[in-house]
């Protein structure tokens, strides 16, 4: 079972960006954890992959046909606006798990869009950086219904 988590722009800034909404913990921080949880739940491999640039996260998921069982992913600001990234997770239909460390709900009316959500099984919002682990937590449960 091998799984992608892939973070969208400024969450490489993670510990400097708006540390009241994202809190103190660094992007490398954050791989540690899901690397961790992804080995804890079962994961053979847990790939960290972290793009300000929409075309290469597109590219990203594309090169993921074929190698990875599930997704993570937190589009960040491309939430709301790509329906690039939308369509590539369609066309891999790799099962995919939707996560923001902020509750978007709560935010601003521009943030309650969200393109990459038609197309993941699951959205988790608004619990921090523990959000990732919940998220590969409902993958590994929706991976052994299915598999
Ligand atoms: C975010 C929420 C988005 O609205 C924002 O643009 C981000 C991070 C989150 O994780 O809470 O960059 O996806």
């Amino acid at each position: 079972m091998k799984a992608l988590v892939i973070n969208g722009p400024n969450i490489n800034m993670l510990g400097i960006r708006e540390p009241g909404i994202y809190g103190e913990d660094s992007y490398q921080d954050l791989v540690t954890r899901c690397k961790q949880a992804g080995a804890e739940l079962g994961f053979n491999e847990i790939e960290c992959f972290q793009s300000n640039h929409e075309g290469a996260i597109i590219d990203k998921i594309q090169e993921a046909y074929g190698v990875f069982d599930g997704i993570v992913i937190n589009p960040a600001a491309y939430t709301h606006t790509s329906v690039g990234i939308l369509d590539a997770l369609k066309a891999v239909n790799i099962p995919a798990v939707e996560v923001h460390i902020s509750a978007v709900e709560e935010r601003e009316e521009f943030r309650q869009v969200s393109y990459a959500r038609l197309a993941c099984f699951a959205t988790i919002t608004g619990e921090g950086l523990a959000g990732y682990r919940h998220a590969l937590e409902l993958l590994a449960e929706h991976l052994a219904a299915t598999h």
